[in-house]
């Protein structure tokens, strides 16, 4: 059967600065997957984007064509509303861990679909497959049954199904230069979300060198772009901007995540792990109609951490079981007394993932007890000879290329340093 259009017509539309129809955009994503519009020529067009631009009407076809190009799921039959959580991804940023059990104490379901990871941000599935026996594979009818009849929160693998489209089309961004494009990370992220089904969407949007976006101009827009698409398919959606300028927390790789947010679900852990799980879940919890809920007593009086053992368990996790621990540890010391001036995120994120805690391509294989444990943080005192950070890896070789990283950032010196006002830097929302 003929094709209704022609690829190269929609590439000459984009590169002249045009607007593509619904029609069009349409056809394009499904003769995408179809295999029809080749890798080629959508290179071309996710470049034409990137450099061009898309209205907000295309990136709302364009998702809801994503979307289309697989399957939702469907949560309508649950007795409890559901919520969700997407982070733009930075570096110790392990806050589904404990935030998923922590709304589902609250009777909202939380369906979780999460990735692994890939460069210098960690996967929230590689955190959890620290722990002996957890599986990230469930069946459609499993994520069902946890979330209905059981804990009432799934952390797993999303399924191949789900937007299709999005798949191969992030994987040719990555080998095109193509990621960072506001139109396209929007639409990539919000036809995950929406076909996961969910009812409410809390968006964590990273800011500063450990994230995606750099200022937080950009990481406005980028909010206010998925807020529009969420809001447009019928999702009550808020985001967040967040500080990621500095580690999130006091950990950074797999196991040694896990074990920082099992403190906080014990009621301890980092202050600012422990203010960025409690707004993202009071947020979680209001889309979903839950208001003034305690998540602050929740966490204190082990209700979050029952939900936690019994997620991990329904997963064929221990959660009482011992985690792993990488074989060699080095510490990286103060040079001299004084003031830690700062700590780059994307750095500690590089040398973390040069430890192996993180992986260069999709199914390389990750460390479990890889990573990093910080002792201080920008602001403090600090004395010669103290350990800042403490590198961990099976491998002791990877210490040099990890330390090569971390160059140009820990300087310690006597002037004082600027406090932030907290890790929640901005809310985006629509009012109702
Ligand atoms: N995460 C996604 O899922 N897609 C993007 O485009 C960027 C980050």
């Amino acid at each position: 059967m003929a094709e209704p259009f022609d690829a190269v017509d929609i590439i000459r539309i984009k590169r002249d600065r045009g607007v593509l129809g619904k029609a069009e955009i349409d056809w394009t994503i499904d003769a995408y997957t179809r295999g029809v519009l080749t890798d080629e020529q959508m290179a071309a067009l996710a470049m034409a984007i990137f450099l061009n631009g898309m209205t907000p009407e295309e990136i709302r076809q364009w998702t809801a064509a994503m979307l289309d190009s697989g399957e939702r799921m469907d949560f309508a039959s649950l007795a409890r509303p559901t919520a969700d959580k997407h982070s733009t991804g930075g570096v110790g940023d392990k806050i589904t861990l404990p935030l998923a059990p922590l709304v589902a104490c609250f009777g909202v379901a939380v369906p979780q679909l999460s990735g692994r990871g890939l460069g210098h941000t960690g996967g929230t599935l590689d955190k959890l497959e620290s722990i002996p026996g957890w599986r990230a594979d469930l069946s459609n009818e499993e994520i069902c049954r946890q979330l209905g009849e059981g804990s009432g929160a799934v952390i797993c693998a999303a399924g191949s199904g789900l937007a299709p489209a999005d798949k191969k089309l992030y994987a040719l961004r990555d080998v095109t230069s193509t990621v960072d494009c506001i139109p396209l990370i929007a639409s990539s992220i919000m036809s995950k979300k929406i076909a996961e089904g969910t009812g409410g969407l809390v968006l964590d949007v990273k800011v500063g060198s450990g994230a995606f976006m750099k200022d937080p101009s950009t990481a406005r827009e980028l909010a206010e772009t998925m807020v529009d698409i969420g809001e447009a398919a019928g999702v009550r959606t808020v985001a967040l901007l967040t500080d990621m300028s500095v580690p999130l927390g006091l950990t950074v790789g797999n196991a040694l995540e896990v074990r920082e947010s099992v403190e906080v679900l014990a009621g301890g852990g980092p202050a600012d792990v422990v203010e960025l799980t409690c707004t993202l879940a009071r947020e979680m919890l209001a889309t979903a109609g839950v208001a003034d809920a305690d998540v602050e007593a929740a966490l204190a009086d082990g209700r979050a951490m029952d939900v936690w053992k019994r997620m991990i368990r329904e997963q064929g996790g221990d959660p009482e079981a011992r985690l792993p621990a990488a074989r060699h540890t080095h510490d990286v010391r103060a040079e001299t007394d004084g003031i830690l001036q700062d700590m780059d995120a994307l750095k500690v994120g590089v040398a973390s993932w040069r430890l192996g805690a993180g992986r260069a391509r999709q199914d390389d294989p990750v460390q479990a007890g890889a990573g990093i444990e910080i002792f201080a943080k920008p602001g403090e005192a600090v004395y010669r000879g103290q350990p800042i950070l403490r590198l961990h890896t099976d491998e002791p070789e990877r210490f040099e290329r990890a330390l090569e990283s971390l160059e140009g950032t820990l300087a310690v010196c006597e002037a004082p340093v600027a406090q932030g006002s907290g890790v929640v830097i901005d809310r985006i929302a629509k009012e109702k």
